[in-house]
């Protein structure tokens, strides 16, 4: 999949770029820049950021550009081909796509529908709601039919029995069949990649249940999904923030007022899965909750979810609604900059704990001082990030007045501030073996594989490394035509990824192709030649302790006479 994608053409959908010499250019999309420093080459396959460092194949590109993770990037490399790509069984129990299929033409026709029903239509022009949102959401409405979607997408039983497992057709006990959704306004709910999963269902004016959702299906797990997120995604190329709301409602009626990184839960608590997922997209997360008891309730329940997942680069905060607004009400109300105010005033999540904390106590008596310190210990238990764990130890001890050393050792956490101290560089890695030489030659040249054609030998050799290098010519010996790009795509997630990456974009000594396989051969003799010297240090050693077979001995004659 790599080798059929073109990495230029992939950038250059995203990021317009310009030939210059070799290589194509761009001012970087990594990082704020006047001066174009991005540049991509097409022969190798790999792109590289002067400024920035960022770099990479096309699965990086569409994994840092579009948030994407590695399967997901891949799946879009391949859809970009127009390819199907197969999962192992044990990952996605086997989904037909005739599944989305039917969601995508029940959204269809809910959304024809919501254009042709009057009642629907009052109902979306009195909530507020613009022709383009609705749209932009693709709200539909379900109409009072027993059997509206029933009779037009089923065909036959097959169909019926897939409506049934994908949720929008109930059959009852006496076998009737007949549609979940009725006279509703439907949110279809779409996964990260655009496709309809489920839906969830307002009912029109009032009335209970006022919300129905579809129920877990083989493609729909609530505790997963946001409602909102693809949104969001497909309205900012750039994402750094994403705020969790409640309602659907809020997120259609935000993004109907400019506010498009709303999210919101499918009617359930903040799961870890739901904001490991978003910290893949952005690295600021803000919770919005109602001001009153249930809202305080909730928030509090998403801070205990949110604080293992804290680290030096992620932000989490807490906003607080007037009592009695919701994000619709308010926005409506106030309109986008109303709503940032109260974004702004938002409150960072270690102060939001240390708050509630501390809440009805008096920390200038110390009594009161140690109850607090009692009921914040387990919280700091449950952060793993030692960085936020002692910024949160330093601001209790500003409100306790205490020193913060003292508080940790109170606390009974050494906070280990040693560890911190910028790791010494070790000096191998600047220094250029020619190990290192020739395994920075190999990734930017890969043809330069077909200088050593017998690799066995490296396995002897003691060195670091030689294993690396050994790995990386038999790959090419057996795909001779891999690019840097997708040579590098084999090791990742493992620990050499890192280093090839670094290799690969070593501003390099060599440009002339030429002097390039002279400084290669030149690196692979110096290896041997030290191999040959430890070999001929080996065997003196044994001459003077043991003495050396007729074999051993013409070796070490060779060895010494070939050698200066
Ligand atoms: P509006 O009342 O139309 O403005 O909707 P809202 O989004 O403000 O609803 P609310 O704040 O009452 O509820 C927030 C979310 O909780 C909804 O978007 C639903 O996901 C969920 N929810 C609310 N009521 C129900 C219900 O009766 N059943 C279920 N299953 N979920 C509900
Ligand atoms: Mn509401």
């Amino acid at each position: 999949m790599l080798a059929r994608t073109d990495l230029v053409e992939l950038i250059d959908s995203r990021v317009p770029l310009k030939k210059t010499g070799h290589n194509h250019s761009a001012c970087c999309p990594f990082h704020q820049e006047k001066t174009p420093s991005f540049s991509v080459n097409g022969n190798k396959q790999f792109f590289h950021c002067f400024g920035c460092g960022v770099s990479g194949n096309a699965i990086s590109f569409l994994m840092e550009y579009d948030r994407l993770d590695f399967l997901d990037a891949v799946d879009e490399l391949a859809s970009r081909l127009g390819i199907e790509v197969p999962r192992e069984a044990s990952n996605t129990p086997s989904i037909s796509p005739s599944l989305y299929e039917l969601m995508l033409k029940a959204s269809d026709f809910y959304f024809g529908h919501l254009s042709r029903n009057s009642k629907a239509k009052n109902y979306v022009a009195e909530r507020g709601l613009s022709q383009e949102v609705v749209e932009q959401f693709k709200l539909g409405y379900a109409t009072e039919a027993w059997d509206g979607l029933l009779s037009n997408l089923s065909q036959n039983s097959e169909t019926t029995k897939q409506l049934i497992e994908v949720g929008m057709v109930i059959k009852n006990d006496n076998g009737k069949t007949y549609d979940r959704f009725r006279d509703r306004l439907m949110f279809p709910i779409r996964d990260k990649r655009g496709k309809v999963i489920a839906f969830g269902g307002r009912i029109i004016g009032d009335g209970k249940p006022k919300y129905l959702n579809s129920p877990e299906t083989p493609i729909f797990h609530k505790g997963k999904e946001l409602y909102g997120l693809y949104e969001a995604k497909q309205q900012n190329r750039q994402l750094s923030r994403l705020i969790i709301v409640e309602g659907y409602m809020d997120v259609v009626a935000l993004a109907q007022f400019g506010v498009t990184n709303a999210v919101a839960t499918l009617g359930t608590a903040t799961t870890d899965f739901h904001l490991q997922q978003l910290f893949k997209t952005v690295n600021e997360i803000i919770f919005c909750f109602d001001g009153d008891k249930a809202g305080q309730a909730a928030a509090w329940k998403a801070l205990e979810i949110a604080l293992p997942l804290i680290r030096g680069d992620r932000i989490v905060r807490f906003m607080f609604l007037p009592e009695g607004e919701d994000p619709d009400t308010l926005i409506r109300a106030q309109g986008k900059e109303g709503f940032e105010q109260q974004q702004e005033i938002s409150l960072p999540l270690s102060e939001y704990l240390l708050n509630e904390l501390s809440k009805d106590m008096n920390l200038d008596i110390a009594d009161e001082k140690s109850r607090f310190l009692g009921r914040l210990k387990p919280y700091l238990e449950k952060i793993t990030d030692l960085i936020f764990k002692e910024m949160l130890i330093d601001a209790a001890g500003k409100r306790l007045g205490m020193n913060p050393n003292q508080l940790a050792v109170s606390l009974g956490m050494t906070t280990k501030r040693e560890s911190f101290k910028p790791r010494q560089t070790t000096s191998s890695a600047k220094t250029i073996t020619p190990m290192r030489m020739l395994v920075a030659l190999l990734v930017q040249n890969p043809e330069l594989a077909k200088e050593i054609t017998n690799t066995d030998w490296l396995l002897t050799v003691q060195q670091n490394g030689s294993i690396l290098l050994k790995s990386l010519l038999d790959l090419l010996h057996s795909s001779p035509h891999l690019t840097t790009g997708a040579l590098l795509e084999h090791w990742r997630g493992n620990d050499e990824h890192g280093l090839l990456l670094k290799l690969a974009t070593w501003e390099h000594l060599i440009e002339e192709s030429e002097t390039r396989v002279e400084v290669f051969r030149d690196s692979i003799a110096k290896i041997f030649k030290e191999l040959a010297q430890t070999r001929r240090d080996e065997l003196i050693a044994k001459h003077k302790s043991q003495s050396l077979n007729s074999e051993e001995t013409d070796e070490l004659r060779r060895l010494l006479s070939s050698n200066s």
